[in-house]
């Protein structure tokens, strides 16, 4: 099968397309004949030498695919060979084909095409987890949710809308902003011209319930501020880099706060698939009825792989980059 290689840290031009053979069927596994695969910011990290596979794991990049079954491993009876699907994979993404276990995959649903598919399970999971199994947010609840305008962002504002929980958000452009607001925010701050703790204190002045942040740096002690007594703050990224501002002790315990960090790629197997069920469960509806959809930025065929890690890198995109086969 044809995959993506690359030398780590060798920068955007080592990628290019090889050829290997495909592992054989593991217990529990399905193998999937990619048809597309979403592009994350994992795999620009892990190209750069920053974020290797986890022990184990393929070495090949890629976190999220779709395409059609082609194999099964005795015992599993949920899938067909046929079956176009969605799935959240530990590594192996950018290649032909991919083995996967059986419980990380998904039915593509009916309003979603296969090749948007592909951009649906990463950042709606990683969202979901962070909206429901850490923050337990309910109707009326309020959030605020970083980059905005990124894969995680979008996906976070669709499912807090469709929880009817309000949000509050921040991106770096007019354009972005629009889109969040289209996307469900109720309050679009754009953090290069206004600072989004006192945007959010004069209109929200009891504060937030939960916030998402991807960015970490400076916001912590600014998130803590707009955060309500007993909230909860989810790291998940650290976009403005390794280590945070000093953390303002006397503001964590008045708020009697909590923050999490959280990364999904290292979660167990069997982590991952009670959040598919879950996932499956209570926002599959929502992409049936409209409510949900897959933010798509830009679809690349396979000899513009470079491209597509060039426009992550950039911060160029609103959505999901997907690369076809
Ligand atoms: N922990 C997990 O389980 C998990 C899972 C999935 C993703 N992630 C991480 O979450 C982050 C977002 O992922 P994604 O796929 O949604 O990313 P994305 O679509 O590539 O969007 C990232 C956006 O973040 C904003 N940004 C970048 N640097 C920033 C900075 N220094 N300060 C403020 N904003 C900044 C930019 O938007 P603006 O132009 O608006 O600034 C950029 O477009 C990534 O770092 C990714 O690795 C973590």
């Amino acid at each position: 099968m044809k995959y993506v290689t690359y030398e780590a840290g060798k920068g955007i031009p080592s990628l290019r397309l090889e050829t290997t053979s495909l592992p054989a069927l593991g217990k529990g596994e399905v193998t999937i004949a990619v048809e597309a695969f979403g592009v994350n910011r994992a795999d620009t990290l892990q190209r750069q030498g920053k974020y290797p596979a986890p022990p184990g794991e393929s070495d090949i990049l890629g976190l999220e695919v779709s395409g059609e079954i082609t194999s099964i491993a005795e015992g599993v009876d949920n899938w067909s060979v046929g079956d176009k699907v969605c799935a959240l994979v530990p590594g192996g993404g950018y290649a032909e084909f991919v083995n996967v276990d059986a419980r990380h995959v998904l039915p593509v649903p009916t309003s979603v095409s296969l090749t948007e598919a592909a951009g649906l399970t990463e950042v709606f999971l990683t969202a979901w987890q962070a909206l429901t199994t850490f923050g337990s947010l309910k109707t009326g609840d309020r959030a605020l949710i970083h980059a905005g305008a990124s894969g995680v962002g979008l996906a976070a504002l669709q499912l807090c809308r469709f929880k009817g929980v309000e949000t509050a958000t921040t991106a770096s452009s007019e354009k972005k902003l629009a889109v969040c607001r289209e996307q469900g925010a109720h309050l679009a701050i754009n953090y290069k011209e206004q600072e989004f703790d006192e945007v959010i204190k004069s209109r929200w002045p009891v504060g937030v319930d939960f916030i998402l942040d991807v960015v970490g740096g400076d916001y912590i002690n600014r998130n803590l501020k707009v955060l309500k007594r007993d909230g909860m703050m989810i790291y998940l990224a650290m976009l403005a880099g390794r280590y945070a501002d000093k953390l303002d002790m006397a503001l964590l315990l008045a708020k009697r706060a909590r923050i999490q960090g959280s990364t999904l790629r290292n979660r167990s197997d069997n982590y991952k698939a009670a959040l598919v069920d879950d996932f499956v469960k209570h926002a599959m509806p929502g992409f049936a009825n409209g409510a949900l959809r897959v933010n798509v930025d830009t679809v690349l065929p396979v000899g513009q792989i470079q491209r597509a890690h060039q426009l992550l890198e950039d911060n160029a995109t609103m959505g999901k980059v997907i690369v076809t086969w």
